[in-house]
């Protein structure tokens, strides 16, 4: 065979790749534990460690267990927590009235955990769906979803959890104008350093289905959340819901889920120069561990390919359950 000596051998890619040294040193991007944000579910009860069947190695834990493992989290080098309440069924109702109790489950293990932490990030969720016993996310009327009236329910629950304590706020809703009409709330109460990451492009995707077992929602489901949540056919719709939430006041945006949208990612980052987020979700954990558990993939590797992607996309910073595993295999 006829060598083509205008760069061959004169060019070895592999000498790039001759040892971890040398490889480290070229690497373009780097994941650290600072990217991470840990997504935490948390229940009623003293001392209570659940197993979430559809999440191996993932747990509701009573505000007593959040407390010890956000601080071992902490420790390891995690700066931010996301908490998301499973709340007793006989408190999810039509008019969601449990989510703007300032004692509710979430807004109390927000003012416990920062009092504990204060330097620990705490990022809530605005939506209704973990106090809805219709399970969607914005009020629901028996036919549609109401979006006006949710979203001045949702200004409500804001505040409540800005004042609990709540570094970040993630509006996951989808309805129109809560970005707005949350960052207009938080400025007329004086929240001025309260941040928002708007979850910009939230696809209706297939991969909640274990955080909606987490927050045993999924059998209360009516429906699904299409009318509100993206078609995930679409790309372009994702930089308009992107733009429109930074105008509305957004500090940061996120991408969700994670791995299969790293072209929404890519795009967002490289359209726009904004803080951007991944929420690599439950249904993406659990295909992973489920493999890990089968032995069919590496632990390691595999949790690690599959965060390094995101930085490679562009993202700034991934949610992401793995977050202590992660950090304890980023320190090895
Ligand atoms: C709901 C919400 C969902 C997730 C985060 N916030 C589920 C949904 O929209 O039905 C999913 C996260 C995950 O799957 O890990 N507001």
């Amino acid at each position: 065979m006829q060598r083509d000596n205008s760069y061959y051998p004169r060019t070895r890619s592999r000498r790039l790749r001759k040892n971890s040294k040398i490889r480290k040193l070229i690497s373009e991007n780097r994941l650290e534990v600072s990217d991470l944000i840990w997504p935490i579910f948390i229940c009623e009860g003293d001392n209570v460690r659940e197993p979430i069947s559809s999440m191996e190695g993932v747990y509701r834990l009573s505000i007593d267990n959040l407390l010890k493992d956000a601080q071992y989290a902490h420790s390891l080098g995690i700066s931010c927590v996301a908490l998301f309440p499973s709340i007793n069924a006989n408190l999810k109702t039509m008019d969601c009235k449990e989510a703007i109790n300032p004692d509710n489950l979430i807004n109390t293990a927000t003012k416990v955990l920062k009092n504990k932490c204060p330097e620990l990030l705490i990022m809530l969720d605005v939506a209704l769906d973990p106090f809805n016993a219709s399970g969607h996310d914005g009020l629901f009327d028996g036919n549609r979803i109401l979006n006006d009236e949710t979203v001045d329910m949702l200004a409500q629950q804001a505040i409540i959890q800005a004042r609990s304590g709540a570094d970040i706020l993630g509006p996951s809703d989808m309805m129109d104008g809560s970005v707005g009409k949350i960052r207009d709330t938080l400025e007329n109460e004086g929240f001025f350093e309260t941040l928002i990451m708007a979850y910009s492009a939230k696809y209706a995707s297939s991969l909640y289905a274990p955080f909606r077992d987490a927050l045993k929602a999924k059998s209360k489901l009516v429906g699904d959340k299409k009318t509100y949540q993206m078609d995930l056919s679409n790309s372009d719709e994702a930089m308009r819901n992107t733009y429109r939430d930074l105008n509305e006041g957004a500090d940061m945006v996120m991408v969700k889920p994670g791995a299969p949208y790293l072209d929404i990612c890519y795009r967002i980052k490289t359209t726009f120069g904004v803080p951007t987020f991944s929420y690599q979700v439950s249904g993406e954990y659990s295909m992973i561990m489920g493999a890990i558990k089968n032995g069919w993939l590496d632990e390691d590797t595999a949790i690690f390919e599959s965060l390094m992607c995101f930085k490679r996309a562009g993202c700034d910073g991934i949610l992401t359950y793995f977050a202590p595993k992660a950090a304890v295999l980023l320190s090895k």
